[in-house]
């Protein structure tokens, strides 16, 4: 291995590096989840997370880290936030799952209606992300009686693709009958969706987008979608995973004033415990329960679908995003980082070499070459020189637990990593990097 003297605190990862071909060699993907393998982090600096409080977590081997991911943006207040776990441990003393629904699963959903705020009438509660938006789907094939669905090319990734590399699709194991059911559109470009509805009309049964990724609708977009789609007799969803609950209250459907038929939440909605909520039209909605005489949608139905202390997380969350000025924290975190983070990219002439997007609540970050191509080395210079530096950033995602001195240290540690990724622009960049660059992240498709 070849090492690099950059006059860093010394963090030993030796536990973590032991830990990784033994964690590999029982797990496929050394873990469970695609955006924290062992391919999207330097290669040898790739630690094991054994706990966490507020923003900081530890490693393994004791090495302390501010963390700017927060759980894959599933925690918004803070990793083992006190109110949010005493909610959830008084809940679990009563018990977790039973085998007839609880009133907490009521008031769960009253509760998210409420603090939503935008005319929904029915939620359906699942265990992750992709439950929930697997159910939209399937409900508005079951209520239009189509088959096709139009998902926006531009997403779920960047829609500044100039600034990353796209990684192959991995679509292995899905049939090409499959594949072919779903269609695409761009972002901020009404006109190819009305192209689709030409394309295949009466054909599409839901158009679903993320409401907004690094750039925002601009011209009414997502109005223009939902009246593309009620023109067509086709389902309008909007998928707020990532938005839900950090860019605004309500979600950016609340931001835009844009009511969905459909909508998704998941991350954000509790602080990290497993919940995820579609939302949505009685109309539709109904269709996954009893009371209509056409088919039953076979919805969501999971073992654990409503285990009542993941729901206690949810509403404790809530009521803290309601009382507190949650959401404006997280925007005034973001700014102070990137206020601080440009800075030093104008000092240090990495302007177009380093860049920053998205709203300041959930900002990404986009790395080059000296030949201002997307590069992936840079990613792991980057990543390698935060980590040694006690920093966890594949994004520079914030949390209400983000104070104004975990801040200001942050961008002192930035300063430092960007003076090396500089020097390695000056020089060569495979001088700094230790064991291989890391894999795109971010899929295109072709
Ligand atoms: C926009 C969006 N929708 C759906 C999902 C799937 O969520 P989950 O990973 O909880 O299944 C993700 C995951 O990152 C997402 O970003």
């Amino acid at each position: 291995m070849k090492t690099t003297n950059t006059g860093t605190e010394r963090r030993i990862f030796r536990k973590s590096r032991e830990f990784k071909p033994i964690i590999n060699n029982i797990i496929p993907g050394g873990g469970h989840t695609y955006a924290k393998g062992d391919d999207q982090f330097a290669e040898f600096y790739a630690p094991y997370i054994v706990k966490g409080k507020g923003c900081h977590i530890w490693d393994m081997d004791g090495n302390e880290y501010i963390e700017y991911a927060m759980g894959l943006r599933a925690v918004t207040l803070g990793h083992a936030y006190d109110a949010v776990n005493k909610a959830v441990f008084e809940q679990m003393n009563e018990g977790t799952i039973f085998n007839r629904p609880s009133p907490i699963e009521l008031y769960c959903a009253e509760l998210l209606l409420d603090t939503l705020n935008n005319g929904h009438e029915m939620v359906k509660f699942g265990k992750n992300g992709s439950d929930v938006t697997t159910a939209a789907i399937k409900l508005s094939r079951a209520y239009t009686g189509r088959d096709i669905v139009a998902i926006c090319k531009s997403h779920p990734f960047f829609s500044v693709d100039d600034w990353f590399i796209g990684s192959t699709a991995m679509d292995a194991g899905i049939p090409q009958t499959t594949k072919d059911l779903t269609v695409h559109f761009y972002y901020n470009d009404p006109q190819s969706l009305e192209e689709l509805f030409k394309k295949y009309p009466g054909q599409i049964a839901a158009v679903i987008l993320e409401p907004e990724k690094e750039i925002p609708p601009k011209d009414n977009f997502l109005h223009k979608v939902k009246e593309l789609c009620h023109t067509n007799g086709t389902v309008f969803i909007i998928d707020e995973i990532i938005s839900g609950f950090r860019y605004h209250i309500g979600g950016c459907q609340k931001m835009y004033n844009v009511q969905p038929d459909l909508t998704t939440f998941g991350k954000a909605l509790a602080n990290g415990y497993s919940i995820a909520a579609l939302v949505g039209k009685r109309e539709i909605m109904k269709l996954g329960g009893l009371e209509h005489n056409k088919e039953r949608v076979f919805l969501l139905s999971n073992t654990y679908g409503s285990e009542n202390h993941h729901l206690a997380a949810a509403m404790a969350t809530m009521k803290i995003y309601r009382e507190e000025n949650v959401i404006q924290h997280l925007y005034d975190a973001g700014d102070m980082l990137r206020a601080g983070v440009e800075k030093s990219i104008k000092e240090l002439n990495l302007e177009g070499f380093f860049g920053l997007f998205g709203k300041s609540c959930c900002i990404m970050y986009g790395t080059k070459d000296r030949d201002l191509q997307p590069s992936q080395p840079f990613r792991t210079l980057f990543l390698q020189e935060t980590i040694k530096r006690g920093l966890l950033m594949p994004s520079f995602i914030v949390s209400y637990s983000h104070t104004q001195h975990d801040i200001e240290k942050t961008v002192e540690k930035i300063h430092e990593a960007l003076v090396i990724y500089r020097k390695a622009l000056d020089e060569d960049v495979s001088k700094y990097i230790e064991g291989a660059p890391i894999k795109p992240v971010f899929r295109k498709f072709n």
